[in-house]
């Protein structure tokens, strides 16, 4: 049976290949992306394109209607280093948007959801190492009590209202294809960018600063297999812990520099230092093996190759 499918936050680092890729299993013609401002060209020539507010309930609303939309991917946010400049901003867009849809559920007018929390709802009061599923949570940053409030919300329509919504805690997410959109991890991607440009990177995160994070590959992966897997088996409705691997400026340095090894690291933390510290380190994702048989693919070497393989090219 065909599905219509809307991107909300098409443009964004995820949103741009996610598109590709649900574009590429279901036809261009039955994915709709949306953002408030247009994306790079060639996601701009793959397929129909709106421009839409994510919090315009009733622009939303209509989208809906005359795309005959069943289900929706909201991946239009503020993020975390951007969020705490915006507080007021980030409230407001992260929670409307998500109350949009989840509100379109509840009324019947599309049928699944897809939206993504993070490892920022978590806090400085959180076990960091192998965080489990279920634990303290206590987020310490605007982007992070509107993801964990997102989450609960998610929890809340799912039990009450019946809708399909699923969640996944994304880790940073590295990609070649669009550039982040502010957030604690975007080091992670700059420094592939600078070491072949410049062979040396300053860093805004520490020597030692250890964060959960993913090649963007498995990310879409994982966010395609939670949305086809039989609803009976999605156990966790606020989100999935997940995770692929995790490491430092300093071990991604020097995964680096086995293929550049002129490159050079320097290091001079900014405010996103605090933000990074009240993060986990490495994540326990064995809930959303269990549940939906997750495995990573992508480890810091495969990733420092693809990285660099593809800016280069
Ligand atoms: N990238 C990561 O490492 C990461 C990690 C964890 C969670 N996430 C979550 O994944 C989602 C997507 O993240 P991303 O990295 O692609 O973000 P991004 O900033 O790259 O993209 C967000 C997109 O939303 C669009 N947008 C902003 N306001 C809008 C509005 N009012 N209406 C419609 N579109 C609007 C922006 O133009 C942008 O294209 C977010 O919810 C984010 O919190 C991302």
């Amino acid at each position: 049976m065909q599905k219509n499918i809307l991107i909300i936050g098409a443009c964004g680092q995820i949103g741009t290949e996610l598109t590709f890729s649900l574009r590429e299993k279901y036809g261009n013609d039955v994915v709709i992306a949306s953002d408030i401002r247009e994306g790079n060209e060639s996601l701009m020539n793959s397929g129909p394109f709106e421009q839409l507010d994510a919090t315009d309930y009733d622009a939303l609303e209509e989208l809906v209607a005359y795309y005959e939309i069943d289900e929706v991917y909201l991946m239009a946010a503020m993020l975390s280093a951007t969020a705490e400049k915006f507080p007021m901003r980030a409230w407001n867009l992260n929670m409307s948007s998500l109350f949009n849809v989840l509100n379109l559920s509840k009324e019947k007018k599309i049928s699944k959801i897809f939206w993504p929390s993070s490892i920022a709802v978590f806090g400085p009061n959180t076990p960091r190492e192998n965080t489990p599923q279920n634990t303290i949570m206590e987020p310490s940053t605007v982007y992070g009590i509107s993801k964990q409030s997102g989450e609960r919300w998610c929890e809340y329509y799912h039990n009450k209202y019946d809708v399909d919504v699923r969640s996944i805690r994304y880790p940073g997410l590295i990609s070649w294809k669009t550039m982040p959109g502010g957030g604690t991890t975007d080091y992670a991607v700059e420094i592939y960018h600078k070491a072949l440009s410049d062979s040396k990177y300053t860093s805004f995160l520490s020597e030692n600063t250890k964060l959960p994070m993913m090649f963007m590959d498995d990310a879409i992966r994982a966010t395609l297999e939670l949305m086809e897997s039989n609803a009976e088996n999605i156990k966790v409705r606020s989100a999935y812990n997940l995770a692929a691997m995790s490491f430092t400026p300093a071990e991604i340095s020097q995964s680096i520099t086995t293929h550049i090894p002129e490159f050079k690291i320097s290091y001079e933390p900014d405010s996103r230092q605090a933000i990074a510290d009240s993060w986990p380190s490495s994540i326990d994702d064995s809930k959303a093996q269990k549940d939906w048989g997750w495995k990573a693919k992508f480890d810091l070497k495969k990733t420092t190759n693809e990285m660099l393989n593809n800016l280069n090219s």
